[in-house]
């Protein structure tokens, strides 16, 4: 039992019903994060020596938090039914199909590439209205955009574990007390800052970003003698949960745009445990997350693992991008830009 979450939840959640669920969670977030600080000792690095539906290796520690979390969901009462990044299909739970009100989605390891590196990684989690409570869950109830999200959020293990719950209106985060499993308040009400000097970006894919992506990167790396006149950083966890956590702390922008290096893929992150509660937390804080054109709570999904572009973080930035993507005039401006600023002189 975890008070402090409970109560927020029981204060915030409105009168859907998202305390089991949350919490049901948060338990299992929680198993995840002893599983994750023991890592080594009890054999949980390496490969699983199997793909998961999106034909990407699984780690041992991907396939493990997938069935600690799926234990967690098949418990709850509340859940009719969920959906993994690791399972190729929605699953209806055995015990709630038809008497849960909750549909949850979750990535249950973000960032796996990370694991062996002992680099902060985490956990994605969405909860959805079951259409129609009463009977089970059929695949298509699980594609709902994400405007309709009743409550979203992550778990980043860190050097701290934390658990960031957004509910409408309100976004908060909890810190894991080691000694006694309690999931403390540290962080209520957050506000992401909406300027930002700091950017992350893959920058070894900038020959197939999209041109107003190329735009806005070349701009900031062109610092104060470039068209923002001023300087700023840049950084690339590759766990976009710590990403996301980052920017809610002190602010910046996360891009992952379309690009042309499978052009088969729309993008590299998923809508539905990926793209959705990320942006659903970001819009609880005031801060922003697009497509590149369009808001990700707008984009209608067609399957439960498809893939979009995805750029988020504080709102004068996202602002600029969403701009730069309208401006017809940006798929040219990277070359206008390099032959006329300062920034080429300076490089020449
Ligand atoms: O889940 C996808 C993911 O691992 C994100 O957590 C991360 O931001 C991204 O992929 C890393 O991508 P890349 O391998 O291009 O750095
Ligand atoms: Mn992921």
């Amino acid at each position: 039992m975890s008070d402090e979450l409970k109560d927020w939840l029981d204060r915030h959640g409105g009168d859907s019903g998202l305390t089991e669920t949350v919490l049901a969670i948060a338990g299992g977030c929680q198993l995840i994060a002893e599983a994750t600080r023991q890592g080594p000792l009890i054999g949980l690095v390496g490969s699983a020596g199997s793909s998961n539906v999106q034909g990407e290796t699984q780690q041992r520690l991907d396939v493990y938090t997938n069935e600690l979390l799926s234990t967690a969901m098949e418990g709850c009462r509340s859940v009719a039914g969920y959906a993994s990044e690791e399972l190729e299909e929605a699953i209806v739970s055995a015990r709630h199909s038809s008497d849960g009100w909750h549909l949850v989605l979750f990535d249950p390891l973000d960032g796996s590439s990370n694991i062996d590196a002992n680099i902060s990684i985490g956990t994605i989690f969405s909860v959805l209205p079951h259409p129609e409570p009463g009977r089970e869950p059929a695949a298509d109830d699980f594609l709902q955009a994400g405007r309709n999200q009743l409550a979203a959020g992550y778990a980043v293990y860190g050097p701290a574990t934390a658990l960031v719950v957004a509910v409408a209106g309100r976004a908060a985060s909890f810190t894991l007390n080691p000694a006694d499993g309690e999931w403390v308040l540290t962080r209520d009400e957050i506000r992401v800052p909406t300027a930002t000097r700091e950017f992350a970006i893959n920058a070894s894919n900038e020959r197939f970003w999209e041109a107003p992506v190329q735009r806005y990167v070349a701009e900031c790396v062109a610092g104060v003698e470039g068209p923002r006149s001023r300087d700023f950083n840049m950084r690339w966890v590759a766990s976009m949960v710590a990403e996301a956590h980052r920017i809610i702390t002190r602010g910046g922008v996360f891009l992952y745009p379309r690009d042309n290096k499978e052009p088969r893929k729309a993008g590299r992150l998923r809508l539905m445990y990926e793209a959705n509660p990320v942006a659903f937390v970001m819009a609880q804080a005031g801060a922003h997350a697009v497509t590149g054109c369009h808001p990700i709570l707008d984009v209608k999904p067609d399957g439960l693992h498809q893939r979009v572009p995805l750029i988020f973080g504080s709102a004068e930035e996202v602002a600029r991008i969403v701009d730069y993507h309208a401006d017809t005039s940006a798929n040219v401006s990277l070359q206008l830009f390099k032959t006329r600023s300062l920034y080429v002189n300076a490089h020449a």
